[in-house]
């Protein structure tokens, strides 16, 4: 999704400006701009693609200035072009903008100031906002008003016409500071040594400052060289805490890995250890909920994609371990639906990123029906982190790669953690299983040394159109988890299944050209899933099968086998899913797409 990056003090900005659009890549976008400020005069220069693109362009350019703002845009309202990237500007070329998320009244506001003579030039509803804001600025319609001229209170007024989402970053050419404002879109302020920084994520200005400030809905700011200073959307003053992030350059750089899809996927064995630390102790688990857990009588878990995979793993364990029954639902679908949520209900928002769209309104939509809520995010200080009532952080380190890996099994692993707080309260704990979460680092490994093996059977069936993954019982969202990695990143179209539910309708699709994908642990489900894999070979289909190391007798049954160690049952999809992701990051990769950044994804999904 956008990213915006912008610059105010003592260094040249158009460096800093390129290098935090960099570190904000792994977002997704199709085109970038950027506008700096010189002695009342803008340089603005926007390319469609990549940023090489734009740097190209910049090459010769010898662009000056303290002040500046930056773009990538993924497009929404109009197709990729240099005529759609932001930077925008007014009719004047006075002010300049940048926005990262939805006019949605956008047809409605053109048309207004289409009337009263404004010339639109894009297709984009963000282009809209730079208008508004010059209605309110200069006296050029109508509707022109006296205090025109005060570029806080023109955006204030623009901002109460717009409905949708906005995080805005906004240059005036007679102005020597830079406006920022938020709604449902997150923007984080850095404060440097007579310097200031604004970013959509931390990521992009951790390599100067440590030092933020994660704006809220219906704030303003007004940057300068010197620092800041916070208002509300009515124009009063606030002040905020500044906040020093742990987030190194090092965790975002790709550390000899060929992508940060492959770095992410080999760090789970760290990112889980870090998910477990201090949380574990003496036979119990420690978790600081902020309210009384004995009072949950339901849980609702919403979240969306991976997110909502790891969910579905959830309503297992969380059942199995606490009794306490789960409801996993697609946030875009509970927002709209008009949900039963009790006050004794635990809504528990699932997200790596913490921002996306629709599990925040989920989220505010389970606030406002009374459940208690819960986050288990990744990324600290983000919206959902702090709208919640309590959470959980992942401490997985930054995830780039936009398809997501190591998110998915620390994910995995807070819900056991939660799991097994919820028992505590009613027995103790077995001791079996808490040893074995802290084995299970060291299971990954043992998968993940297997990786060469793995990119053979890519390269056998890279070339392959479909592919179909069963599992049964908590593998089953395993499955689907595989088949959704491979899709977003190798364009093959890929569907899970339950297996037994194969033989009701996808059994139809099977030939010596389906590639079949069997999650196939050594539980008690086992006999099943060996007598779904018969239906399968009697058809020809080509199998390809997750099987635990001692296991014998699907040896026999499938053409391709990549052998997992032994778990419990309940922390198997930590274990089985490695190979999955694997498996789509090299026939991705032996494709030669771009695996980091899929076409027409987007890691931070900030729109509904
Ligand atoms: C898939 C993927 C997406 C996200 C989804 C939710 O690899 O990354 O499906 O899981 O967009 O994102 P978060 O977890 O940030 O809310």
């Amino acid at each position: 999704m956008c990213g915006i990056v912008g610059y105010i003090g003592k260094e040249n900005a158009l460096p800093i400006l390129i290098n935090g659009l960099k570190k904000l890549e792994y977002r997704g976008y199709d085109s970038a701009g950027v506008c700096v400020m010189h002695k009342n005069n803008f340089s603005l220069v926007k390319e469609k693609g990549k940023i090489e693109n734009l740097e190209q362009t910049l090459l010769h350019s010898n662009i000056l200035g303290n002040v500046g703002i930056a773009h990538t845009r993924w497009a929404t309202h109009g197709e990729p072009s240099q005529l759609n990237a932001h930077p925008h500007l007014d009719c004047k070329g006075r002010l300049a903008i940048v926005h990262n998320g939805i006019v949605e009244n956008y047809s409605a506001l053109k048309e207004l100031l289409q009337k009263e003579g404004h010339i639109i030039i894009s297709q984009t509803d963000s282009e809209i906002i730079a208008h508004l804001i010059e209605k309110f600025y200069l006296p050029t319609g109508a509707l022109a008003e006296a205090n025109d001229g005060d570029m806080e209170i023109a955006t204030i007024k623009a901002l109460k016409l717009i409905e949708g989402a906005y995080a805005l970053a906004i240059i005036d050419k007679n102005t020597n500071n830079i406006l920022v404002a938020k709604k449902s879109s997150p923007l984080v302020i850095g404060v440097g040594d007579e310097e200031t920084f604004l970013a959509s994520d931390a990521s992009a200005i951790v390599a100067y400052t440590k030092k933020v400030i994660y704006l809220d809905d219906n704030e303003i700011a007004s940057l300068t060289q010197n620092g800041y200073s916070i208002k509300n959307i009515n124009g009063e003053l606030i002040d905020k805490k500044i906040i020093e992030i742990a987030m190194t350059v090092d965790q975002i750089e790709k550390g000899g890995f060929r992508h940060f899809m492959l770095k992410e996927i080999f760090q789970q064995p760290e990112a889980i250890e870090n998910t477990l630390r201090g949380r574990l102790a003496l036979g119990t688990v420690k978790l600081n909920l902020q309210f009384d857990v004995s009072l949950i009588k339901r849980i609702i878990i919403i979240a969306c994609g991976t997110s909502w995979h790891s969910g579905l793993i959830g309503k297992y364990i969380i059942e199995k371990f606490s009794g306490i029954p789960v409801e996993v639902d697609y946030a875009s679908e509970f927002r709209y639906r008009n949900p039963i949520v009790r006050q004794d209900d635990l809504v528990i928002a699932i997200s790596q990123s913490g921002e996306t769209a629709d599990t925040l309104a989920a989220l505010k939509e389970a606030k406002l029906r009374g459940a208690k809520t819960l986050g288990i995010i990744n990324v600290v200080g983000s919206t959902i982190s702090r709208e919640v009532d309590s959470g959980i952080y992942l401490h997985a380190g930054p995830e780039i790669g936009v398809a997501s890996t190591k998110a998915f099994t620390c994910q995995i692993t807070a819900l056991l953690l939660l799991s097994l707080y919820l028992q505590q309260i009613k027995k103790p704990i077995d001791n079996t299983i808490l040893v074995e979460l802290k084995n299970i680092p060291e299971k990954i490994k043992e998968v993940l040394a297997q990786s060469d093996e793995i990119k053979k059977i890519a390269e056998i069936f890279k070339d392959s159109k479909n592919f179909l993954y069963l599992g049964r019982n908590l593998n089953f969202p395993v499955a689907l988890e595989g088949a959704l990695k491979l899709k977003e990143i190798s364009y093959i179209h890929a569907e899970g299944y339950p297996a037994a539910e194969m033989k009701h309708g996808p059994i139809a699709l099977i030939d010596e050209h389906m590639p079949v994908v069997f999650i196939a642990p050594q539980d008690e489900i086992y006999n099943k899933i060996l007598s779904n894999m018969e239906e399968i070979k009697a058809r020809g289909g080509n199998i390809i099968a997750i099987i635990n190391k001692r296991d014998t007798k699907i040896e026999k049954l499938a053409k391709y086998i990549i052998k997992v160690p032994e778990s419990i049952n309940e922390l198997s999809p930590l274990i089985n899913i490695i190979p999955l992701q694997l498996l789509a990051y090299y026939i991705a990769d032996l494709k030669g797409l771009s695996v980091d950044k899929p076409r027409n994804l987007a890691k931070s999904v900030t729109v509904e």
